[in-house]
């Protein structure tokens, strides 16, 4: 049995799957340990023993219904030779974009740069049984932001300065469209069998903007994993009620959705993608009671779908693995 599978592709309804986003981490005592002994966060990501021992953590303490594999969206610049390093409270670092030398790395090059990532997936996937596997990358606009911004976007962010130089835009955003479905093959091909497109930074873009930026890059790609036979889940971060047009444009399996976005409205207006998440990661630094009222909140509003439990984005490193424990079980049990 695949709970996960099963509720995207034969849209079972109850018994309703569970994972998080960012659920090997921070806030895991087991993570911190490693993470301490290995002070290079992309070399971590690609020690595939490591890797491979961080995305099972979650799982065995936990018993989730999906492993993510333990890497990051900056992998793909990396890949492609714009390098990556984490400062500690600075979050990501890119080094200068230089497109004329990164549109020059071909596909083969990408692949043996990114290699202990696809054995990370090889490894999981012989220790994880029937659970799925879930492969992600980053969404071209997500990718473009940090790449050209080289760090996360700040509350000045202004979308003209970051696009004004057409030529690059378009150089960088073709060859982010196939270097993406490039890094989702490989992935499908070690044995990921779900794919998650992280946008995260969709909310950013100016509204007459989504279908260039966001929708249209994105619905190449999703046409790319269905054509693999493989369900994909998009979670344009931020959009409102955009996630209407996303889903009618774009057409994912699933549509993970924010906590900012009220799930009522979601129910009422997203009939073809399965739903998945919502849940403000916030309410689990709360109180037991408040947990599970928000836990219950979710279950109750989509108890007549299929609907994967999830957060709204990943879970806060303040967050307690008990409390993890705790929804999961409030997920098992609900009726
Ligand atoms: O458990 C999982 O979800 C799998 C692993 C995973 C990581 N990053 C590991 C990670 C996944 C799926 C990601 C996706 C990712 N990375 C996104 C999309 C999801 C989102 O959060 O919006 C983004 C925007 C990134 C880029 C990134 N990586 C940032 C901004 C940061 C620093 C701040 C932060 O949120 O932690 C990272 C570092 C990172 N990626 C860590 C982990 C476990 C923390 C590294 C550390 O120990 O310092």
């Amino acid at each position: 049995m695949n709970r996960l599978l099963d509720c995207i592709n034969n849209k079972k309804i109850g018994d309703t799957p569970i994972w998080f986003m960012r659920q090997a981490g921070r806030y895991l005592p087991e993570f911190m340990k490693i993470r301490k002994q290995n002070t290079d966060f992309v070399k971590l990501c690609l020690n595939s023993d490591l890797a491979k021992e961080i995305t099972i953590q979650p799982i065995k303490r936990f018993d989730l219904d999906a492993a993510i594999i333990f890497s990051d969206i900056l992998m793909i610049p990396y890949g492609l030779g714009q390098n990556v390093s984490f400062k500690k409270g600075y979050g990501p670092r890119l080094d200068e974009l230089q497109i004329d030398i990164l549109t020059k790395v071909d596909n083969k090059t990408f692949t043996k740069n990114l290699k202990p990532v696809y054995e990370t997936i090889k490894k999981v996937k012989k220790e994880i049984g029937k659970k799925s596997l879930i492969g992600f990358v980053g969404a071209p606009w997500t990718l473009f932001l940090y790449m050209v911004n080289k760090q996360s976007p700040k509350k000045n962010f202004n979308f003209n300065e970051i696009t004004k130089n057409n030529a690059l835009t378009k150089k960088l955003y073709k060859k982010l469209e196939e270097i993406i479905c490039v890094h989702i093959k490989n992935q499908v091909d070690a044995g990921a069998n779900i794919i998650q497109i992280f946008d995260s930074w969709a909310g950013l873009l100016p509204e007459n903007q989504l279908k260039d930026y966001c929708y249209e890059p994105t619905k190449k790609i999703v046409e790319f994993v269905k054509e693999l036979n493989i369900p994909v889940i998009c979670f344009p971060r931020g959009i409102d009620k955009n996630y209407g047009d996303f889903c009618s444009s774009v057409k994912p399996d699933c549509i993970s959705i924010d906590y900012e976005v009220d799930p009522n409205w979601i129910k009422k207006n997203i009939k073809t993608s399965v739903i998945q998440g919502g849940l403000d990661p916030k309410i689990l630094l709360k109180n037991k009671e408040e947990i599970e009222k928000e836990v219950r909140k979710y279950l109750d509003i989509f108890r007549e779908q299929p609907y994967i439990f999830n957060l709204g984005h990943g879970v806060l490193p303040e967050t307690k693995p008990e409390i993890i424990k705790f929804v999961t079980s409030l997920v098992r049990k609900y009726k």
